[in-house]
């Protein structure tokens, strides 16, 4: 079982690149980083493949990102020459759902959209982190009011292992400031209103001032928006 407090005092007083190795080499071949090539996403993939450190990236591919998504993932390993492991669906569950409810049911119900995103997020996700001690992601304080509640460490029950966030206290400017400075690529939907980017069918623009995840399963209540892939953010120490 791995210890919470113990990595917190590990990782005290060391920078971003010095924490991913720390963790690399501790939890060697058991850490894993999940990206939908975002710019946040974008900017860890590049500290940890520019660096060399090995720890292992990748995607859920839902099979409905927007064609901007691809080019990114493309670029990506064209620039760096390291794998991106692609998780997919399970093949019958897709097969069936589509087939009962054909390949839009998300928008007709937050129940068939959880379905959706279970199918093709959660059950991949599942299998993605099985055997891995440490899961890294891209999220920020900033992007939601329930994210500002979080830490950048949590122990993540549900999965059973321990979740690093480590751009976690980066202001938006910082990261469109490394994403610039390092010459990263990044998905230009982010130049076009998307600060937040999924699946096309289910993420639009937001308008200037509106809120970063607004444009994520617009059409349901604010409540009910979330994919069950961070469900668990709730029990969580500060590094
Ligand atoms: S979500 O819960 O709304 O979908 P969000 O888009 O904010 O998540 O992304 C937060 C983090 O979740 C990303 O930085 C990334 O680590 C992970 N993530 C989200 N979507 C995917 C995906 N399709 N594949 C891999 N990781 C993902
Ligand atoms: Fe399905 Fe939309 Fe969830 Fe993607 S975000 S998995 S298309 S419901």
């Amino acid at each position: 079982m791995v210890n919470l407090e113990e990595i917190k005092n590990e990782l005290q007083g060391l920078d971003v690149i010095g924490k991913l190795k720390l963790l690399a080499e501790k939890y060697a071949g058991e850490i894993i980083f999940s990206t939908s090539f975002g710019w946040e996403d974008q900017a860890i993939t590049h500290l940890i493949f520019a660096n060399n450190i090995p720890i292992k990236v990748f995607t859920l591919e839902t099979g409905r990102l927007f064609p901007e998504t691809y080019y990114v993932w493309n670029r990506t390993l064209e620039i760096y020459n390291k794998p991106i492991h692609a998780y997919y669906p399970n093949n019958e569950l897709l097969q069936d759902m589509v087939n009962t409810k054909g390949p839009n049911s998300f928008y007709e119900s937050v129940e068939n959209r959880k379905e959706c995103c279970y199918i093709r997020k959660i059950e991949p996700l599942k299998r993605a982190l099985t055997g891995n001690k440490i899961w890294i992601t891209g999220i920020r304080a900033e992007q939601s009011p329930n994210r500002e509640d979080m830490h950048d460490l949590e122990w993540d029950e549900g999965n059973q292992l321990v979740k690093f966030h480590p751009i976690f206290d980066w202001t938006l400017a910082d990261v469109k400031n490394y994403i610039k400075a390092n010459n990263i690529v990044y998905n230009t939907l982010h130049d076009k209103g998307f600060p937040s980017i999924g699946c096309a069918p289910c993420t639009r623009a937001v308008a200037p001032g509106e809120d970063f995840r607004a444009g994520r399963w617009w059409w349901e209540e604010q409540s009910k928006k979330e994919c069950g892939l961070h469900a668990t953010e709730v029990k969580s120490v500060g590094s």
